[in-house]
């Protein structure tokens, strides 16, 4: 614990020392507190009221917001690169087939156009959106720089190299996150994101194995048994590929620290959120969480910052696109 608080104070210290200006991780400009100060001073407001109307009609839009973000920042950087719609773009991959909340990020920019035409970008809605998803659903309320521009790259063939499977070794995770400018920790507190949202059977499937009658039996033994039942259940053999699980089965809907109560009972539900409990490296740190969400709370806000700096984009490297779905 103490050591955990250590790195979340010398964390503190960074941000607190970089209050104004903000250095992208991973390359890229820099991002400024109240950017849109003079030049749009209601895109905050603008940004909440899409997020918070969308999601008081669908419950399923925070945890969409936080994973687009998440998608969006690990390929090109926080460039809304995502977001552009074609044969060839990012959107085309499989991993980001079950991308949502596009909807609410389109929503805010039409709002926007009309207050402040061509002024706030794409990637700032994005950012603001995850972080707003988070603050609704109960988590904590993060100040976030802006002043990202949106890229014009938008490459399916970029995603695999980037984006986490959930195959994925700790090695692998800790590989991937640190060509980010992410540590190990960010890893482990990013990946309490999985406290809110849904995933598809599909993506649970490897933990199981069908037999020969047709059903599935638990292939994974680091799962909780009657976990993997209840999983089983609502997974049934043929069903429907939009049918979805709670990635967190006690409280769904609510940002805390559960997540990391959930892998302590061997209830991670990807093999990639089991890992954080078996690894040496983690398992101290998953108890820690488990044990103090405020301690969740302040080490997100850190890693948070972290995430929506990756590769940012500004000056004339980009632009403020009109439309999210496509470059100007
Ligand atoms: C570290 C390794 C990670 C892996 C392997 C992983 C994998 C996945 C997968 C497979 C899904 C289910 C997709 C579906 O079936 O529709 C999912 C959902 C989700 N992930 Fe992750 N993820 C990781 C980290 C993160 C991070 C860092 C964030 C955000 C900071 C995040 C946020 C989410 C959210 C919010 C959902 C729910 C999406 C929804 O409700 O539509 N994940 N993740």
């Amino acid at each position: 614990m103490e050591t955990t608080r250590a790195v979340v104070f010398t964390n503190i210290i960074i941000a607190v020392s970089s209050l104004f200006i903000v250095g992208s991780v991973s390359g890229g400009g820099s991002l400024f507190f109240n950017f849109y100060g003079n030049s749009c001073p209601a895109v905050e407001f603008v940004v909440r009221n899409a997020v918070t109307s969308s999601s008081s009609s669908d419950p399923s839009i925070p945890g969409k917001l936080l994973r687009l973000l998440f998608h969006d920042c690990f390929v090109e950087g926080c460039d809304a690169s995502l977001m552009l719609r074609g044969n060839n773009t990012e959107l085309n991959d499989p991993a980001n087939r079950s991308i949502g909340g596009l909807s609410v990020i389109d929503l805010a920019k039409r709002d926007l156009e009309m207050l402040c035409p061509e002024t706030v970008s794409c990637a700032d809605i994005i950012a603001l959106a995850a972080r707003d998803a988070v603050t609704i659903t109960g988590g904590p309320m993060i100040p976030i720089p802006t002043g990202r521009r949106d890229g014009v790259v938008s490459v399916v063939s970029n995603v695999r190299p980037n984006i986490v499977d959930t195959s994925f070794t700790m090695d692998q995770m800790i590989n991937l996150f640190s060509t980010k400018g992410l540590s190990l920790i960010d890893l482990l507190v990013l990946s309490g994101a999985h406290t809110i949202g849904a995933a598809h059977c599909s993506s649970i499937r490897s933990r199981f194995q069908e037999t020969s009658n047709g059903k599935f039996t638990l292939i994974d033994k680091t799962l909780d048994s009657n976990y993997a039942n209840d999983l089983i259940q609502q997974c049934p053999t043929g069903v429907s590929p939009s049918v979805t699980v709670n990635n967190d089965p006690e409280t769904s809907l609510v940002f805390d620290n559960q997540y990391y109560r959930n892998l302590m009972n061997n209830k991670g539900l990807f093999p990639s959120d089991s890992a954080l409990l078996i690894d040496g490296r983690t398992r101290k740190l998953v108890e820690d969480l488990a044990n103090d969400q405020q301690l969740f709370f302040e080490s997100w806000g850190q890693s948070f910052l972290k995430l929506t700096s990756i590769g940012v984009k500004t000056g004339d490297e980009a632009q403020i696109r009109r439309f999210c779905g496509a470059t100007n």
